[in-house]
């Protein structure tokens, strides 16, 4: 038996920071869905293998070793052995994953990781199309959301924090960009699942956004 907490919404909505916590809380594996487009995105760039050349991404995708880790309770994201936690946070993977997002054989790869990950578990997984493709049967289901302003403020302090250089204008652009290419693309794009809570961050703490879903699974549980 597995108890599955899909958690989606737009890029900096807050759903890693609240994922952890909830998670830690309520004792549900955390899995990041992001992480692992950006192993694959990293990867290609590593590689120098571009968008259209398709058999050099299945071969990629072949041999790709994504591994999702808490370590000194924080999350460690490991691709091919390598600690890429803050790598695959940086602009350039920003730059090129939407492409990389849109690609049926990468979302095929990862649906199943995904699924594999959760089984017999019970998890809280953050994303794009975990309430309305990867579980569409999960146990509960929020869809998490802000202004774009807001999750661009965000994330320039989570950057400096993790000193990765950046602008705010930058940001906000590179947020408005994913936001229209997650909702626009072909295969699962970022929707609330029609039975999914919206949850509003814009005007919320960390602690009172964790609350509220908190609440929401435990009616559930
Ligand atoms: O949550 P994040 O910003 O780390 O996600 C990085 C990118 O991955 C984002 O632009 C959309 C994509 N993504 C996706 O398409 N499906 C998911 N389930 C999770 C992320």
């Amino acid at each position: 038996m597995s108890f599955v907490v899909a958690i989606d919404g737009p890029a900096g909505s807050g759903k890693g920071t609240i994922t952890k916590l909830v998670g830690d809380k309520l004792n549900l594996i955390n899995i990041d869905t992001g992480a692992m487009f950006r192993c694959v995105t990293l990867d290609m760039l590593n590689k120098n293998i571009g968008i259209s050349e398709e058999q050099k991404i299945v071969d990629l995708l072949d041999k790709i070793d994504i591994d999702l880790r808490e370590e000194n309770n924080k999350q460690k994201v490991y691709l091919n052995g390598e600690d890429v936690t803050l790598e695959i946070r940086t602009q350039k993977v920003n730059n090129f994953i939407s492409p990389v997002c849109q690609l049926k054989i990468v979302r095929e790869k990862l649906l199943n990781l995904q699924r594999k990950l959760a089984e017999g578990k019970n998890v809280i997984m953050e994303g794009r199309d975990i309430g309305t493709t990867v579980f569409p049967n999960a146990d509960v289901k929020i869809y998490l959301d802000a202004t774009p302003e807001e999750r661009a403020t965000r994330r320039v302090k989570q950057n400096k924090e993790n000193n990765i250089e950046c602008s705010y204008e930058e940001i906000l652009n590179s947020i408005k960009s994913r936001d229209y290419q997650d909702s626009n693309r072909k295969i699962a794009p970022l929707k609330k699942a029609d039975d999914a809570v919206y949850v509003d961050s814009t005007n919320m703490s960390i602690e009172e956004v964790t609350n509220t879903i908190i609440d929401i699974i435990r009616k559930k549980q």
